[in-house]
């Protein structure tokens, strides 16, 4: 689905992504953690096309997408959903998803576009809220309509950075339950979590990333047994359960 080979980012002197090389399967959940700073947000942009990798390359589902530009990664199905969530604010609940579905695929008819944003709101539980202003909404219906857009793109590959955070328990469990139907649907999830339950739940794989690298790739029992990555969590068990 993805297949990430020896992807770089630097910022300056600053080596913020460093040879990063992972595959993504069809229908897997893949969570990446790491430490704050350890260059999980500049990976995800990396994918998306936010930015040029300085070195490395990026095939989706097969086709090399390293020289795409974000719009364009998008029409080949990346989806994205932002660590700080941006909806356009004056604009409806079902406006901001009818606009996800539009961009997603150029020429699509507003009526369709609308009608499929019906559909995703539905899916993601905002039904009941479609007609709020965005800036209305509860931090989770905000993390939910950050799904719905994303989703409305069409994506094959679905790129959630830390979509839980901020949630009471209760609610992260009822995203963890939206993800996993995102996956039933179909669709693979790349994921970017720090609450190490919703990522035990949730994966089929981790990639562990800190300073820029790849520590440790396995499942959440493989890599959480991993004496490198207790260390890089403050060299702690509770660090790394906090
Ligand atoms: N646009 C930028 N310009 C310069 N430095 C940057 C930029 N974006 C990120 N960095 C630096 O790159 C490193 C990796 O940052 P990144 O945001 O990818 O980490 P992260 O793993 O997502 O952290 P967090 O868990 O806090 O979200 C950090 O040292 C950060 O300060
Ligand atoms: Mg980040």
């Amino acid at each position: 689905m993805l297949r990430a080979e020896g992807l770089s980012k630097r910022f300056g002197g600053l080596k913020a992504v460093q040879d990063v090389s992972f595959t993504h399967h069809q229908g897997e959940i893949l969570a990446v953690i790491g430490p704050n700073g350890a260059g999980k947000t500049t990976l995800l942009n990396l994918l998306s096309g936010v930015y040029r990798p300085s070195a490395g390359r990026l095939h989706l589902m097969g086709r090399d997408v390293t020289a795409l530009p974000m719009e364009a990664r998008c029409h080949a199905g990346l989806g994205r959903a932002f660590q700080i969530v941006r909806p356009f604010p004056e604009m409806t609940v079902h406006e901001n998803v009818t606009v996800g579905a539009l961009f997603g695929k150029p020429g699509q008819r507003l009526p369709e576009a609308r009608e499929r944003a019906w559909a995703l709101l539905d899916r993601t539980g905002l039904a009941a809220h479609a007609d709020k202003a965005a800036h209305e909404l509860t931090l989770l219906q905000d993390k939910r309509l950050e799904v719905a857009r994303a989703l409305a793109t069409n994506p094959s590959v679905l790129l959630l950075d830390e979509v839980m955070a901020g949630l009471r328990p209760g609610e992260a469990q009822e995203a963890v339950a939206l993800v996993r139907g995102v996956r039933e649907s179909g669709v693979s999830v790349l994921f970017i979590e720090h609450i190490m339950p919703v990522v035990r739940d949730l994966a089929d794989r981790v990639v562990v990333m800190d300073q820029g690298q790849v520590l440790a790739q396995g499942t959440y029992r493989e890599v959480t047994a991993d004496p490198r990555v207790v260390s890089a969590y403050l060299g702690t068990e509770e660090g790394l359960h906090a």
